[in-house]
C-alpha cells in the first residue's frame, strides 16, 4: 500500500456517477496511514443512502473490498425498487400487488422498459411489432436439430439470443428510439418462440409458427403445446397464471443476470450479446435455476419417503451440503412478495384446473416447520420468488428443465431496460471492478525441463534451484 496519493490516469477526471442532485453531505474516512477522505453521500429517491467512493483510489490510493458484492451499489437506476427489510418491490414507482393485479405482460414490460405505463395507442403499436417480429427467420429453424437430445433449453436459448442478432446486422448499432424500440420487440417476441421451438425440438415434435391473431401468452402456449393436426386453446386460467408469472419475473434490480447484462452492456456490446449474457447468468442454482432446482427438490423428498423435518434436519446439518432451495435472499430479509402471490396463484390454479399435486403440500409444509424453526428465523430465510412458480409451471404442463427458461422469457424486459439505461448514459464508463490480489510475489522462471510434480501443491522448485528463488 503506498502512503501517498498513486499516479491514477482517473486523478484529473470529474467524479464517475453523474448524480443528477445537489450533494449534501459527506462522509470522513480516516485511514491507518493518517490520510483523510472527504467521500460524497449519495441519497435515492426512497432515501436510500449510499457513500461514493468512486475517487477514493485516485485521493488515498486506497480500494474498497465487497466480495460478492454484498454491500456495493453498482449503480444508480430508475427502474426497480426493492426494500427488502420491508418486503416492497416496485416497477417504476408502482407496486408489484397493483401491476401483477392490473396489467398484461406486455403492458409490464413497456413499463419497465420506457417508464410509464403505456396509452392505449402505444400498447396497441408495441402489439403490432411484437407480431410482426415473432416468427423466425427460415433459415434459422434448422438450427434447432443441430442440438443433441438432451441438450438443456438455457444453453439452447443462449446461443440463439446471440445467434439472432447475425439475422439483424442492424440492430448491432442502435442509434434512434424507434430502432430501439424494434430491436427490443424483436428480442421480447423471438425469445418466446425460440423457448417454444426449443422445446419442440427436445420432444421430437415439428416446430410450430407463431400466430398473428393470439395475444403474447396465449401464443406462446399455442407454440409450446399446439400441433400441425391439433390446436391447443388454454385456459384463462393457465393463460392468467403465466402472465402473471411473467409479470412478477420482468425485473428485480442488480441481481446476477442483470448486473451481468449490464457490465457487458458497458462494454458497448450489443442488446442481442448482452442479453444472452443474462441468460447464461440466470442458469444457475443460486439465482433463476433454483425454480427447477426446487421442484427436485420436492421430487426428492417425495419418492425417498422422507418426512419435511427430517429435510431441515438435513438442510441444517451443514455436513449435508445441501439447502431449501427456493429458500433465501440477498437482498429480501422477509417475506418476498412475489413469492406471496404466486403462493395464493397456485391455490386458485391447481384448484381451477381440478389438480391435486402433492408437491405443493410438501411445499406447504416445508415452508411451515421453516418459518418455525431457529436456524431459517435467525438468519431471516423466507421462501423466494422460486418456491411456489415450479408447481405453476408443472399445472401449465411446462417440464422442470423449461422453467429457468420461462424465467428467462419474463426478465428479457428489465434486461433491456437496464441495458437501455447504460446506452443512453451520456457518462457511462466500462464497468471495471478492482481486485485486491493475493497470489505468489515476482518469481524467478523455471525452465520447462527444471519443474518437478508434485502432486499435492502443482509444481514445486526444484532442490538445487531453491536458492535461486529464495
Ligand atoms: N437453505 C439453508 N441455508 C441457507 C439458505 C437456504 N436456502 N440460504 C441462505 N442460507 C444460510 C447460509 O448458509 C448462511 O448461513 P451462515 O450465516 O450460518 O453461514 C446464511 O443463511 C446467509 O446466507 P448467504 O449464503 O450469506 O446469503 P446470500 O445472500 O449470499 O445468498 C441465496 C442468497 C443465494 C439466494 C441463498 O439464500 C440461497 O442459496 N438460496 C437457495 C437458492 C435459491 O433459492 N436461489 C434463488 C434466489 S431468488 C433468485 O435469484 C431469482
Amino acid at each position: 500500500m503506498t502512503d501517498t496519493p498513486i499516479d491514477d490516469t482517473t486523478m484529473n477526471e470529474p467524479p464517475v456517477n453523474e448524480i443528477p442532485f445537489d450533494i449534501l453531505q459527506h462522509a470522513t474516512l480516516t485511514l491507518p496511514d493518517g490520510q483523510t477522505a472527504d467521500l460524497p453521500i449519495v441519497v435515492g429517491s426512497e432515501g436510500e443512502k449510499a457513500v461514493d467512493i468512486a475517487r477514493l483510489r485516485a485521493t488515498t490510493g486506497y480500494i474498497t473490498l465487497d466480495d460478492g458484492y454484498t454491500n456495493t451499489g453498482s449503480c444508480m437506476s430508475d427502474i426497480t425498487f426493492i426494500d427488502g427489510e420491508k418486503g416492497i418491490l416496485r416497477y417504476r414507482g408502482y407496486p408489484i400487488q397493483e401491476i401483477a393485479k392490473r396489467c398484461s405482460f406486455v403492458e409490464a414490460a413497456q413499463l419497465v422498459i420506457w417508464g410509464e405505463l403505456p396509452t392505449p395507442e402505444q400498447r396497441h403499436h408495441f402489439s403490432d411489432i411484437l407480431a410482426e417480429n415473432s416468427a423466425l427467420p427460415e433459415d434459422f429453424l434448422p438450427h434447432f436439430s443441430a442440438f443433441p437430445p438432451h441438450a438443456h433449453p438455457m444453453s439452447i436459448l443462449s446461443a440463439m439470443v446471440n445467434a439472432l442478432q447475425t439475422y439483424d446486422l442492424p440492430g448491432m448499432t442502435i442509434d434512434s428510439d424507434e430502432e430501439f424500440e424494434r430491436v427490443s420487440a424483436t428480442l421480447i417476441s423471438k425469445v418466446r418462440t425460440i423457448a417454444a421451438a426449443s422445446f419442440k425440438s427436445s420432444i421430437g415434435e415439428p416446430i410450430m409458427y407463431p400466430r398473428y391473431d393470439l395475444r403474447y401468452v396465449e401464443n406462446f402456449l399455442h407454440m409450446m403445446f399446439s400441433r400441425p393436426y391439433r390446436d391447443y386453446v388454454p385456459s384463462a386460467e393457465a393463460t392468467r397464471a403465466l402472465n402473471l408469472f411473467l409479470i412478477l419475473h420482468a425485473d428485480h434490480e442488480q441481481n446476477c443476470s442483470t448486473s451481468t447484462v449490464r457490465m457487458v452492456a458497458s462494454g458497448q456490446a450489443n442488446l442481442y450479446a448482452s442479453v444472452a449474457a443474462g441468460v447464461c447468468a440466470l442458469w444457475g442454482p443460486l439465482h433463476g435455476g433454483a425454480n427447477q432446482a426446487v421442484i427436485e427438490m420436492l421430487d426428492l423428498i417425495q419418492e425417498s419417503g422422507m418426512s419435511t423435518r427430517e429435510y431441515i434436519t438435513k438442510v441444517k446439518d451443514r455436513t449435508a451440503g445441501i439447502k431449501l432451495m427456493g429458500f433465501g435472499h440477498r437482498v429480501y430479509r422477509s417475506y418476498d412478495p412475489r413469492a406471496q402471490i404466486l403462493k395464493q396463484a397456485c391455490d386458485d390454479l391447481l384448484e381451477s384446473l381440478h389438480i391435486t399435486d402433492p408437491r405443493l403440500a410438501i411445499a406447504r409444509e416445508l415452508e411451515e416447520v421453516a418459518l418455525e424453526d431457529d436456524y431459517f428465523v435467525q438468519r431471516k430465510l423466507y421462501p423466494n420468488v422460486d418456491f411456489y412458480s415450479g408447481t405453476i409451471l408443472t399445472a401449465l404442463g411446462i417440464p422442470p428443465e423449461m422453467f429457468t427458461v420461462i424465467f428467462a422469457i419474463g426478465r428479457v424486459a428489465g434486461w433491456i431496460a437496464n441495458w437501455k439505461e447504460i446506452h443512453d448514459s451520456a457518462n457511462s464508463r466500462i464497468y471495471r471492478p478492482r481486485q485486491i490480489y493475493t497470489g505468489p510475489n515476482e518469481r524467478e522462471w523455471i525452465n520447462r525441463f527444471q519443474r518437478e510434480r508434485n502432486t499435492t501443491q502443482g509444481f514445486i522448485v526444484p532442490e538445487e534451484l531453491r536458492s535461486h528463488t529464495a
